[in-house]
């Protein structure tokens, strides 16, 4: 699927993300199932092309432009360094599974701050395309 990508001119990467994935493919030596992944982002991008750009599969089912909920994240941090919801993703984010108070769709998040900004993955999100029921 295409991804709609931030049309700005990105500046440097200065903004420190963290992005941690439940339920991957292998579990870590202490046994735990989760994934963290630390990387540098630009003003202006999405978190959903962020997370892709570093090889990230976060589904995104309608190519981020706000028409689907299975690119649904949990904002950890700094959830005032990311742009805030318009109505129309919170209408879409109602309809995802397991909806939290620092739920937002990944391609909906504009970085606008300095962050640090640290997000997680929901496992069911990662193949969400099966199981959420149209
Ligand atoms: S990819 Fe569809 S709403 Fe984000």
């Amino acid at each position: 699927m295409h991804m709609r990508q931030s049309d700005h001119d990105h500046g440097p990467e200065t903004v420190p993300v963290k992005i941690i994935l439940e339920n991957p493919e292998e579990l870590n030596e202490d046994g735990s199932d989760t994934a963290v992944h630390e990387l540098m982002a630009a003003k202006g991008e999405h978190l959903l092309e962020i997370a892709i750009e570093h090889g990230i599969n976060i589904e995104h089912s309608c190519g981020g432009v706000c028409a689907c909920s299975t690119c649904h994240i949990y904002i950890e941090e700094g959830m005032d360094m990311i742009s805030e919801a318009e109505e129309e993703e919170e209408d879409r984010v109602e309809e995802a599974p397991g909806l939290q108070m620092n739920s937002r769709l990944a391609c909906q998040c504009d970085i606008i701050g300095d962050g640090p900004i640290v997000f997680r993955v929901p496992s069911w999100n990662r193949n969400a395309v099966k199981e959420v029921p149209h």
